[in-house]
């Protein structure tokens, strides 16, 4: 089968494109390198089909959907203060850039698009765990734009017949997560810190927590979306189930890497939930998707891999 992986060179894409060449299957992948890194995709040169351009290029969507069987759609903008900054450039990435997406993809014919979705959609739920019949009801320009994404996939499959998922994910880290810019997933940004011998900087007191997932569950569930049949139409969330604040993942940090760890408090961002953790049913009875790492042992295995990548010279 031949996939069309878009944000391929970044974090989460280069991850799913290494499964993908593992399994044999043929990949192109469509990234404007605005996050995403050739980098990443190094190991892998000769065997995937490069295309540098953006997906606010309608035409450089279509020339990279021909002949395509499947498309994981994860280019973005991502981080929800960037968009609380810039929500013009967040909306036209991601929303204008996601229908250029679709709009290629029915064209092309192509058998399932499967879309990046996120768990900030659902903004504060009064319940948690949070599950997909509750309502959503995002509170940063980022979680609207992920919310049209999901809604405009919907829309394709029923008015067009392009088999469509949609997967909230929840927090992901890992390997290859860029820690450089003050938008970077918080995981990454302590470990960055640790290295360097500097506090890592908590926004608020602490106790906000998040359903962590380490890349290889996001990796399993975003291909069992692909190939699953009877899923199309449907949003599903893509996290483990289980959630810890972030002083608890000071102290596991301490624990693992053996220092001492003295946060540095600064007040909250503007559009962050407190809580955010997933119920995975859903995934477990149509996918038969279940998390393989848990927490802790994804943040030993990202911890080794930052100690090694960003190790002090
Ligand atoms: C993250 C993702 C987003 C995804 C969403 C749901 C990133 C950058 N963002 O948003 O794409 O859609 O999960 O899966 O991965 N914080 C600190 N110190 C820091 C950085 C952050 O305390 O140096 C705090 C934030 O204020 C927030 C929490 O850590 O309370 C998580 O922040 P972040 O990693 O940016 O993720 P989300 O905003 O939850």
């Amino acid at each position: 089968m031949r996939y069309l992986v878009t944000g391929g060179a970044g974090f989460i894409g280069s991850n799913i494109v290494d499964e993908l060449v593992r399994r044999g299957q043929d990949v192109v992948v469509l990234d404007d390198l605005s996050s995403g890194k050739e980098e990443n995709l190094a190991a892998l040169r000769s065997q995937v089909d490069l295309r540098i351009g953006t997906i606010a290029d309608l035409a450089a969507v279509q020339s990279a959907c021909s002949g395509i069987d499947y498309v994981i759609h994860l280019a973005a903008r991502t981080s929800v203060p960037r968009s609380v900054a810039n929500p013009l450039e967040t909306n036209r990435v991601n929303i204008d850039g996601t229908l250029n997406v679709l709009v290629a993809a029915r064209d092309a014919k192509v058998r399932r698009l499967v879309f990046a979705a996120s768990s900030s959609a659902y903004g504060e739920t009064a319940e948690l765990p949070k599950t997909e019949s509750m309502s959503a009801s995002p509170i940063s320009p980022y979680g609207v734009t992920k919310l049209a994404g999901e809604l405009y996939a919907q829309v394709f499959g029923r008015a067009y017949g392009l088999e469509n998922v949609s997967l909230r994910y929840f927090n992901v880290f890992g390997p290859r997560q860029d820690p450089s810019s003050q938008y970077s997933g918080v995981l990454s940004r302590f470990m960055l810190a640790v290295i360097r011998g500097e506090s890592p900087v908590i926004f608020g007191d602490g106790e906000q927590s998040r359903d962590f997932t380490y890349i290889a569950n996001v990796v399993d569930v975003t291909l069992r979306a692909c190939e699953t049949p009877g899923a199309s139409g449907m949003v599903m969330n893509g996290g483990t189930g289980a959630r810890v604040t972030l002083n608890q993942v000071i102290k596991l940090l301490e624990k693992i890497t053996g220092k001492k760890i003295t946060a540095e408090y600064d007040p909250p961002r503007i559009g962050d939930i407190k809580d955010s953790q997933a119920d995975i049913s859903l995934a477990r009875k149509v996918l038969g998707y279940q998390p393989t790492v848990n927490f802790e042992e994804g943040l030993k295995l990202t911890w080794d891999w930052y100690a090694s990548t960003y190790h002090k010279t």
